[in-house]
């Protein structure tokens, strides 16, 4: 089935809420559903359709998988406190390290965190809720690189013969499947979120485990944590469109007080771009690159080597995995 696009010219996103608070009220009919907010545009915005949708039949959870960024589940939970909005916290951060273990392929670490979210973590939340729907932010971006076989975004099913209902035990409803990111962001304003969040900076499903090349540990994402708060502070007057930091597998002879040290590569990326399709790198001053340069090697423990990605999507891609 293909999906109608809805482009942003042609987007009333008043009558869009109406009309997509609708159709979750009629399909979900008297029943409940949950869903899983991340803080991010997309689930943000299903969050506010939902609970205008459905009231305190949506049950709403914020996943505390391990790899969020600093202090994200606090910030977020009292956020949507503020807005009306209970949001429960499950802290899952176990069973995301251990499925994680020993993996080292991005795509097998993308999958280890879909069925460790819609399956051990969503699937338990299901039985306990009662809820038969799971409504959830998909947008159109999402489903085109899963379909390209680009990336398998940790969210996307149907397209790829993967049937929720039989496999994890509920249906998916993605209200904002239509969208694309611009269009969400118009939504969320008309929805009634507040700028820090419809202007917010992309960030992937799975988190900064996208960030860590090689074996995602809890100590690499203390690393890569870390990096991506000095990353965020420094360039959040950029103007970029994303702005991240990674974490190499490889190690590289560094020096420190004298003594040899074998330490961490971290690589910084910042990107502009309009809708993530194709991105370049932001031209930053040198100013900027020594900054976050001297910041990284002082403040996170181990990086004797910082880089910046000169490369542009394609062929590269804006995450690392
Ligand atoms: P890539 O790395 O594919 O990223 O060039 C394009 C945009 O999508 C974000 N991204 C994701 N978002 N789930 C998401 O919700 C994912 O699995 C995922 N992977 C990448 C990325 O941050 C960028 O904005």
């Amino acid at each position: 089935m293909s999906i109608q696009e809805i482009k942003l010219k042609d987007l009333n996103a008043k009558e869009f809420i109406e009309e997509k608070a609708k159709e979750i009220s009629s399909l979900v009919g008297s029943g409940a559903a949950i869903n899983a907010l991340s803080g991010g545009v997309d689930s943000s915005a299903v969050t506010m359709l939902g609970h205008k949708a459905l009231g305190n039949r949506l049950k709403t959870y914020f996943i505390n998988n391990g790899i969020m960024r600093e202090g994200e589940p606090e910030k977020i939970v009292a956020m949507f406190e503020k807005l009306g909005v209970h949001v429960e916290v499950i802290d899952a951060q176990e069973q995301f390290f251990k499925a994680l273990k020993g993996i080292t392929d991005p795509e097998e670490k993308r999958e280890a965190i879909t069925q460790a979210f819609y399956k051990d973590v969503f699937g338990k939340l299901v039985r306990q809720s009662n809820a038969k729907y799971l409504l959830q932010g998909t947008i159109l971006t999402d489903v085109d690189e899963t379909v390209a076989g680009i990336k398998r975004q940790h969210n996307v099913f149907e397209q790829l013969g993967i049937d929720p209902q039989t496999t994890f035990g509920y249906k998916i409803i993605e209200p904002l499947v239509q969208l694309r990111k611009d269009g969400v962001r118009k939504v969320a304003e008309a929805a009634g979120l507040p700028k820090s969040i419809f202007n917010r900076m992309p960030f992937p499903g799975p988190a900064l485990a996208a960030r860590v090349i090689g074996e995602v540990t809890p100590e690499k994402i203390k690393i890569v944590r870390m990096a991506t708060v000095i990353v965020e502070e420094e360039l959040a007057t950029s103007g970029a469109f994303q702005y991240m930091a990674i974490l190499h597998n490889d190690r590289v002879t560094g020096m420190r007080d004298g003594k040899r040290e074998f330490g961490l590569q971290m690589e910084i990326r910042c990107w502009d771009s309009i809708d993530a399709r194709q991105a370049h790198p932001t031209k930053l001053s040198y100013e900027t690159l020594i900054k976050l340069a001297n910041r990284m090697t002082f403040e996170v423990p181990g990086v004797v080597s910082v880089t910046y990605n000169i490369a542009s999507k394609p062929p590269s891609t804006m995450e690392a995995i």
